[in-house]
């Protein structure tokens, strides 16, 4: 197992000694994650994906309603179409099982239909959002079940970049909405991922009331981490976290076509009252 002072000194980008807690594999894991974006072409071993699912359907659930549901991928051209879907995201089409994670109101539909019952508090946004909640705890889940055995992933937001051509390429009703996708494989060793580093946890850990005035050291200290840790691997990325992150944020054209998600949930059935 790797020791815990260079996890952690990775995490932030400088040393900060040992957390003093029980350290376990469970710990090591979470501390290691990376997204992966190449993949071995290697079959992933009979059964990963019912663990996975089983890992996923094990993380807690609001008012245990379960209004998630997942789409596994492994067909060629239907990873083609969503990989085209997605900004043409090479890793979607590279990985063996491509996950989409779905927030499920048709399953309640259908159930309250069946008994004819109304249904009437689904349209509300807070179904929407318990949803989409479900879901992304879901999926982690499966993230961290499948980082446990070596295998990587990388979540695909771009899913919502077209929500409704997506919609009809994995068939689903109405009341559903995939909120992301996840590619799962072995990851390529000839691409080492490295630990991304996060934010001081000054900036995120708040006692008691929340600070905002006294997160402006800590993220003046990330933007540093970062602009080093984007030149020490070539990576693309002029300036700092702050300004690559306010590019990201500057306008509805940043959002990559999900400025008009309201418009597509309510195309695919989703009021959001
Ligand atoms: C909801 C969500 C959507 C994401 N969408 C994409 C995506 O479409 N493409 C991609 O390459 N990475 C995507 N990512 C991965 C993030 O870029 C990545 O998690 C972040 O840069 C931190 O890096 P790390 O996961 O290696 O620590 C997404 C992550 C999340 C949580």
């Amino acid at each position: 197992m790797i020791n815990p002072a260079e996890l952690l000194s990775d995490r932030y980008g400088f040393s900060i000694g040992n957390i003093h807690t029980s350290w376990n594999e469970t710990l090591a894991t979470l501390l290691s994650h990376r997204s992966i974006r190449a993949y071995l072409p290697k079959p992933l071993p009979a059964g990963t994906l019912e663990s996975l699912i089983a890992a996923a359907q094990s993380a807690s659930t609001s008012s245990n309603l379960q209004t998630w549901s997942v789409v596994a991928i492994e067909d060629p051209e239907r990873k083609e179409k969503l990989s085209q879907l997605a900004g043409n995201q090479a890793h979607i089409q590279q990985c063996p099982l491509f996950l989409v994670w779905l927030a499920d109101l048709a399953r309640l539909t259908c159930i309250a239909e069946n008994l004819g019952s109304p249904h009437e508090g689904l349209d509300y946004l807070e179904m929407f959002l318990t949803a989409v909640i479900d879901a992304a705890i879901a999926a982690q889940n499966a993230v961290i079940a499948a980082e446990s055995v070596g295998l990587g992933t990388v979540y695909i937001g771009a899913m919502r970049n077209h929500p409704e051509r997506v919609a009809k390429v994995i068939g689903l009703p109405p009341y559903v909405f995939a909120v992301f996708g996840l590619c799962v494989g072995y990851p390529d060793p000839a691409a080492q991922a490295a630990i991304k580093p996060r934010l001081p946890q000054t900036a995120v850990l708040h006692r008691e009331t929340y600070q905002l005035a006294q997160q402006v050291g800590a993220i003046a200290c990330y933007d540093k981490v970062m602009k080093d840790f984007y030149s020490q691997r070539q990576m693309n990325f002029p300036g700092n976290w702050s300004e690559h992150s306010v590019k990201r944020i500057a306008s509805a054209q940043s959002l990559s076509g999900r400025d008009r998600l309201r418009e597509a949930l309510n195309n695919l059935g989703l009021k959001l009252l």
